[in-house]
């Protein structure tokens, strides 16, 4: 969930690490920081908060030779003594580390050092600096002892530069002479990049590149190209969200024309005579997994989603007439990573829904199913969920033999935004409680965690069909209830559920494009097939999360205690 980026060549490191580090700032941001060579001794610059700091005590300086690091917090708290990159107590070493080390504590113990930080990352470097040989067979020795999750860039005072990675991404390129390090393709240059796979080790000694195995055996790497759209997105809004928000009708566009003009079905191996499907997500592309989940269930399939951190410790009888779809924007998620690799390891059918190429996900998995939403910065999925929902849609109706949408569908794709004048009301309320039924209920579901990740407000969503087996008994005046209602089979019901709740003073806002709430609050929704409603309906609940943040003065890009990348568990 941190970023990393390194940088040897003739030009000024310290600008370009700096540059890759604002690039990767969404993967983290509660510190950062670089080390680099001056006189031969290894210097840091380490800051709180943003890459912005980073940037103004850096100016002016320079080195060609640097790396850097943003981080997000996970051993120890938010203060310059945890910010990487960290020293070794011998001063010999510099590094910088994604990941986390399971047996820092049994490690620490073992060391004859006085540790400057809390992190576990400390004890790796210092476990490095304590092993005998090369500085490629010192971080490959001591690779072995640790357990847990790690991408490095180790920094001697000699200026060698050695990385190694494990289920961390790290990936590197060179471009006429110089080399660029960082852990997302994004912040590299050149046209061609490295990936490392697991226990690969680098070693760039006078701009001279060797790659190693565990065994510290000199190995041959092939370059692979970097996609065209390995680039940081333009805003055209206040924010990446607000940007990301607009640029639904267009996502869900392309993710069609790609998948009409390319084989991409046919091209997904099936098990044979297979009607079982199951997902395996985590936070939103959860949501988008139950989603799919009803897509696969209305062609006849049994399809089930579950929560890749459950998933992956859970009893599930796996089994080969199954279709197992993984579904993640980043395909980096180590829950969804880990869940993937174990139903991999029963050689079963596996199915990458990602948005990222070249992740590590895509890797793993037999097949891969892009979604076409570009890459989504803010750490609120919102294109990226619309486009799954959408890809999973298109997928059943592949399976189902039936043919695609035709791209005249979105000429009146129906953009509705949350009525202005309903914010500042819900912002004041103490409990807000979305409820909705059958794939309502995934959209209520959608809507809050939106909310309560980028507004802090404590809210939850309820099958409305539940209220009444508890939860009825919190409303009360201090209760907003929004309703999200798209589908006709469930609005009586519905209705129900909302004069009950009004009967217990909580106020109800309605979304939904039906005429029957008239005596409620209400967003009108447009009218589209109900199996499309999903990605209508959930546009709304983007701007009502969006507004409200923005209405409390946060930044919706960067909310507290977040990253983009969940990639520890
Ligand atoms: C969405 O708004 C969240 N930031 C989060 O729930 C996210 O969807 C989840 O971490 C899964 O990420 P992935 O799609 O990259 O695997």
């Amino acid at each position: 969930m941190c970023g990393i980026c390194g940088y040897i060549g003739k030009n000024n490191g310290i600008d370009e690490v700096v540059q890759g580090l604002n690039i990767l700032e969404y993967r983290g941001y509660d510190s950062c920081g670089i080390a680099y060579l001056e006189n031969k001794k290894l210097k840091t610059i380490k800051t709180v908060g943003g890459v912005n700091n980073l940037s103004n005590l850096s100016k002016s300086m320079s080195a060609n030779i640097v790396i850097g690091h943003t981080r997000w917090a996970t051993h120890g708290g938010v203060n310059e003594r945890n910010a990487h990159p960290h020293i070794s107590s011998s001063k010999k070493l510099a590094m910088v580390h994604n990941g986390i080390i399971e047996n820092y504590k049994e490690l620490k113990e073992q060391l004859d050092v006085n540790f400057c930080s809390e992190t576990d990352s400390e004890v790796f470097l210092n476990l490095i600096d304590s092993e005998e040989g090369s500085l490629v067979e010192k971080v490959i020795k001591a690779s072995k002892k640790v357990q847990g999750t790690f991408a490095v860039i180790v920094l001697a005072e000699n200026g060698e530069v050695v990385l190694g990675k494990r289920e961390s991404p790290l990936y590197l390129s060179n471009m006429n002479g110089e080399i660029f390090i960082a852990s997302d393709v994004l912040a590299l240059k050149g046209e061609y990049f490295y990936s490392l796979n697991d226990d690969e080790f680098v070693s760039i000694k006078d701009f001279k590149i060797l790659f190693y195995n565990k065994n510290g055996e000199i190995i041959y790497k092939k370059q692979e190209k970097i996609e065209k759209n390995e680039v940081l997105p333009e805003i055209f809004y206040k924010t990446h969200m607000e940007s990301e928000i607009y640029e639904t009708k267009n996502v869900l566009l392309k993710t069609l024309k790609e998948y009409k003009c390319e084989d991409i079905f046919s091209n997904i191996k099936l098990p044979k005579n297979f009607r079982s499907i199951s997902l395996i997500a985590c936070g939103t592309a959860y949501h988008a997994s139950l989603m799919g989940a009803e897509y696969f269930k209305e062609i006849g399939y049994d399809a089930r989603a579950y929560l890749a951190s459950e998933f992956r410790y859970g009893r599930e009888l796996l089994n080969k007439n199954t279709l197992y779809i993984f579904v993640s924007q980043s395909g980096e998620t180590a829950d969804t990573i880990a869940s993937a690799k174990m139903v991999k390891s029963h050689k079963l059918y596996t199915l990458a829904l990602t948005n990222t190429p070249n992740s590590l996900l895509n890797r793993i998995c037999k097949n891969v199913l892009p979604t076409f939403a570009g890459r989504e910065i803010a750490v609120a999925s919102t294109k990226a969920y619309t486009c799954q929902i959408w890809s999973l849609y298109l997928f059943s109706l592949y399976l189902a033999g039936k043919k695609l949408p035709s791209e005249k569908k979105f000429a009146n794709f129906p953009f509705t935004t949350f009525d202005e004048t309903y914010i500042k009301e819900i912002a004041s309320y103490k409990k807000v409680f979305f409820i909705g039924r059958d794939l309502d209920y995934i959209t209520a579901m959608e809507a809050s965690l939106k909310l309560k990740e980028i507004s802090y407000i404590n809210c939850f969503a309820i099958a409305s069909g539940e209220l009444k087996h508890g939860t009825l008994a919190l409303i009360d005046e201090d209760a907003v209830v929004i309703a999200i209602c798209t589908q006709e089979k469930i609005k009586t019901k519905l209705i129900s559920n909302l004069e009950e709740i009004k009967a217990r003073g909580g106020k109800v806002i309605v979304v939904s494009q039906f005429d029957d709430f008239k005596d409620f609050s209400c967003v009108k929704l447009s009218k589209f097939d109900e199996l499309f409603m999903p990605i209508v309906s959930v546009i709304p609940m983007q701007f009502l999360a969006l507004r409200i943040c923005e209405f409390f003065g946060y930044n919706p890009d960067k909310p507290r205690n977040l990253a983009k990348s969940v990639t520890v568990e």
